[in-house]
């Protein structure tokens, strides 16, 4: 899909859908002074079809209006944008359901309008949620496809000029972005995204938006003492790997913060010795997506002009079976010093992440946030698409909650009881990998929260968000690319 902007006049262009967005007062669409022109121009039959479908505007609502002849334009498409206050959100479902309801009836050409106000925050959202809810992964459609009808796809996408209107719309699309290649990483059958080329994708990264990369293998993980990661990653016959990239501001508007965001990269995820039943292993390809999210908002910091030094540390390791792999009962050592007794290798994620975290408390950072697909304990907490957010400072946690409001990911703020620490004290080592039934999700956090090395950090338990099988405005099925909008919105201010 091509994206383009220009003037053009709903009532005389010619495509095969146009947009127009629509809000809602007392559950009743508001007519905007272009759609009842339209109206008008059809002979009230926009009035008469919106009201016989009991059409509301609502969120993410769209009415598609075959005009059959009235007007050059072949449909009319409203965008329900739902009740005040318009956020960047709403426009975003509202012009993703939109646009996907223009792709699933055939049109090649569509013309999106904005509304009259706040305009260049709708071109803004129109753009991303346009790029996400048209996303498909066909990398492997092979040859028993070639028979098969061609899948519908939108040629071009015209977005209605304004001032500032090109600028937002280069923003839209550099969000986009971001998320497509979050979406795509996780998407990726574990064979080819492995930690290996985990690294080799986070380096092309690197040379595309002038960021500094350093990537560990297992000699100088040895010699930093990262005896967690290392000891995850023994199974597989594919080095681990840590790989830590870091964005510099340059120009004018260039803070004096520096953030560390660290993700959880395990490539695949078959509990090493306690072996994930069937179930439990077949979407675990996608164990990658916190070191996924970390990646995808690192590709849009230098396009989106963010201010601060922003570190981050993608922990790569795949955790699998052989005659060298780790065992219950061995004690590891991370790169704090810190000893840990493995009660479970299937808790693996929180093992990479304690010398990741460390790693990054190392380099300057005033604050860490980790992203990791840790427990099935906060689906069972939380539900599907809400993520759980834990954190040691309060003002921290109030700013990620903001950024996570803005970018529409559902997050909600877990406990870090105390008292629950005394389930993961160690007998023979400091603390034991796991926790025990109560709570697994919080004994989880309490267990990072021993290598955050007294900084500010939040950790984001995204298990439930990752992947989705029920498809949402501008979210299809499968990888979600979840994480990646909140940390955008939280590392460029006024992104949103
Ligand atoms: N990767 C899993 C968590 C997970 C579960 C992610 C479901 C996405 C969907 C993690 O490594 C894991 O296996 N956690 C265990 C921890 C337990 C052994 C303490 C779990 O949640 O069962
Ligand atoms: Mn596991
Ligand atoms: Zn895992």
């Amino acid at each position: 899909m091509n994206i383009q902007i220009a003037q053009f006049d709903p009532l005389s262009v010619e495509t095969d859908a146009l947009i127009l967005p629509i809000t809602s007062a007392d559950k009743k669409p508001m007519f905007t002074a272009a759609i009842s022109e339209i109206d008008v121009a059809v002979g009230g039959e926009l009035t008469r079809f919106a009201s016989d479908t009991n059409y509301a505007a609502k969120r993410g609502a769209s009415l598609a209006y075959a005009t059959a002849g009235r007007l050059p334009a072949r449909r009319v498409i409203l965008a329900g944008v739902g009740a005040e206050p318009v956020t960047s959100e709403n426009l975003r479902r509202a012009y993703g359901a939109a646009v996907s309801a223009a792709r699933d009836a055939g049109a090649k050409s569509v013309h999106l309008a904005l509304p009259e106000t706040n305009s260049v925050q709708a071109a803004e959202a129109a753009a991303e949620a346009a790029l996400l809810a048209t996303y498909r992964f066909t990398t492997y459609y092979g040859k028993a496809r070639a028979e098969d009808p061609p899948l519908k796809e939108i040629e071009n996408l015209t977005i209605s000029d304004g001032p500032d209107i090109a600028a937002a719309v280069a923003r839209g699309q550099a969000r986009a972005n971001a998320i497509t290649l979050t979406r795509d990483l996780a998407n990726e059958p574990a064979s080819v995204l492995h930690p290996v080329e985990m690294a080799a994708r986070a380096q092309a990264v690197a040379e595309a938006n002038d960021l500094e990369i350093t990537i560990l293998g297992p000699a100088e993980m040895e010699s930093m003492g990262m005896g967690a990661i290392l000891a995850v990653g023994k199974g597989s016959a594919i080095e681990p790997r840590m790989i830590h990239l870091v964005y510099r501001p340059n120009g004018a508007n260039k803070s004096d913060r520096s953030i560390g965001i660290v993700g959880k990269c395990i490539t695949f995820d078959t509990g090493g010795y306690s072996i994930k039943p069937y179930e439990g292993m077949l979407e675990m390809k996608g164990d990658m997506a916190g070191g996924a999210a970390v990646l995808g908002a690192m590709s849009a910091l230098r396009a989106l002009d963010c201010p601060h030094t922003v570190h981050a540390v993608i922990c790569a390791a795949e955790n699998m079976i052989s005659g060298e792999a780790f065992r219950p009962g061995d004690i590891l050592t991370a790169m704090n010093g810190v000893t840990i007794e493995i009660l479970s290798t299937d808790a693996e994620g929180r093992l990479v992440l304690a010398d990741g975290l460390v790693y990054c408390s190392k380099q300057g950072v005033q604050e860490m946030i980790d992203l990791a697909t840790l427990t099935g304990a906060i689906v069972v907490a939380l539900g599907d698409g809400t993520c759980g957010l834990f954190a040691n400072d309060d003002p921290l946690a109030d700013r990620i909650l903001a950024a996570a409001g803005a970018a529409g990911e559902r997050m909600w703020r877990m406990p870090l009881t105390e008292e629950l620490n005394d389930q993961i004290r160690g007998e023979v080592g400091d603390i034991k990998n796991t926790g025990g039934r109560g709570g697994g999700a919080i004994t989880a956090a309490l267990f990072i929260k021993h290598f955050a090395e007294g900084l500010p950090w939040a950790h984001l338990d995204i298990a439930g968000c990752n992947r989705t099988t029920k498809p949402s405005a501008y979210t299809p099925k499968g990888a979600t690319g979840w994480g990646t909008r909140t940390l955008i919105d939280y590392l460029v201010p006024g992104a949103e």
